[in-house]
């Protein structure tokens, strides 16, 4: 009898865990270590991938690790190359073949292009869908779970916040190009549960808020606290776009990756969509958050330098003027719980980019 995915992937968690059977019963953290899974992860030089990657393997899980390197960096992949349990191949997941002799038990597809700010909505648009047509084509041939990274800016502009997972996805006129990339993971998400309703593929998809901390891009790519750091370490004008007023809720990126982690092993997360991101209290302005960032770097200054970038400067251009997750679902389903506060990640972050920094100069 052919066992469908769900079931293939409920049975190698229960073998893995009876290997350690001083561990049944326990809370799931336990469960974590006592599984020795081989987890595919696109995108692992990337911010998310490579903290991921890293988490896995202290947690003594094996991974195989891909990229083509058009936003990750070598660098990225430092503290888990020599690894044992760590493969790297550098491919491009929009070529049919990339994964052809790739194997595991579940597969991360982080690898994404994002946000059309200063770059190209047909690439957005079309190598997302290329890159996820082929991630589940191979889960679907060798009955992989999936686990999707998809993003907050999926429900767009819907003004009713905080966001829940059955919320309406809201997008603004298709002449503004900056929807392409919620468009592109709407995409994902609807082609991922048309392969599960069709197909059988056993997925989860994790809608991810704001994720800060170490190796993320010094650009606008990995978001304003990326941008706002690099500016006030060099003691030049933070740039806000729009008035500042908007607001975000920020997740540190071990916060993140632990909300990833529990999508991968926790058999509840099989088939579901969940926010992972931080608790509706943490909600700030873009400008409390250039404050506080200028205010953690430069101490004895009184005001931040800031310069105000009005939309218009990026063409048709609409923001988003509230972001908040509800994470009730994760929290109740998979005993999700950020533990990192904004203030004591940001302190984190700027010492890993004041160390990176010294190191490349
Ligand atoms: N960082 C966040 O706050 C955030 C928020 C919401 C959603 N997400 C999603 O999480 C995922 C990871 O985000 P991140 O911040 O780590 O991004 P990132 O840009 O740091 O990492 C993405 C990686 O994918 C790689 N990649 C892109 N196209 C590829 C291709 N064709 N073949 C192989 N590799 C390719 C890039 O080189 C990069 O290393 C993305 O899917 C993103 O949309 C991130």
């Amino acid at each position: 009898m052919e066992l469908d995915m769900d079931e293939r992937f409920a049975i190698r968690l229960r073998r893995e865990v009876l290997r350690a059977p001083e561990r049944l019963g326990d809370a799931i953290e336990l469960d974590w270590q006592a599984m020795k899974l081989r987890v595919i992860v696109t995108g692992a030089a990337g911010f998310i991938g490579s903290n991921l990657s890293e988490k896995l393997l202290s947690l003594g899980h094996e991974v195989v690790g891909l990229d083509n390197f058009i936003r990750g960096t070598r660098s990225n992949l430092q503290s888990v190359n020599e690894h044992e349990n760590f493969q790297f191949l550098e491919r491009d997941l929009c070529e049919i073949t990339a994964l052809d002799d790739v194997e595991g038990d579940a597969l991360v597809h982080l690898a994404s292009y994002k946000i059309p700010r200063y770059t190209d909505a047909l690439d957005t648009l079309g190598f997302n869908a290329l890159m996820v047509k082929n991630v589940v084509d191979h889960c679907l041939k060798h009955k992989l779970k999936l686990i999707f990274a998809s993003t907050s800016d999926v429900y767009g502009k819907n003004p009713s916040v905080p966001f829940h997972e059955g919320s309406d996805l809201v997008m603004g006129p298709v002449t503004v190009k900056r929807w392409a990339y919620a468009v592109s993971k709407i995409f994902a998400e609807q082609y991922i549960l048309a392969a599960h309703a069709k197909h059988g593929l056993s997925f989860t998809v994790a809608r991810l808020f704001g994720s800060y901390g170490p190796r993320q891009n010094p650009t606008w790519w990995g978001g304003p606290q990326s941008v706002f750091i690099e500016g006030a370490l060099n003691r030049s004008p933070i740039e806000i776009h729009g008035t500042g007023n908007q607001t975000r809720t920020f997740t540190y990126v071990d916060d993140t990756v632990d909300g990833i982690l529990r999508c991968i092993v926790d058999q509840k997360a099989c088939n579901e969509i969940f926010n992972v991101g931080s608790e509706i209290c943490s909600e700030i302005t873009i400008l409390q958050l250039a404050t506080e960032i200028w205010r953690l770097i430069n101490p004895a200054d009184g005001e931040p330098l800031l310069k105000f970038i009005p939309y218009s400067s990026f063409g048709n251009y609409e923001d988003v003027m509230r972001r908040v997750p509800d994470i009730t679902k994760i929290k109740s389903m998979l005993g999700y719980k950020p533990k990192i506060g904004l203030r004591e990640g940001l302190i984190k972050t700027i010492d890993w980019r004041k160390t990176a920094t010294a190191q490349n100069s």
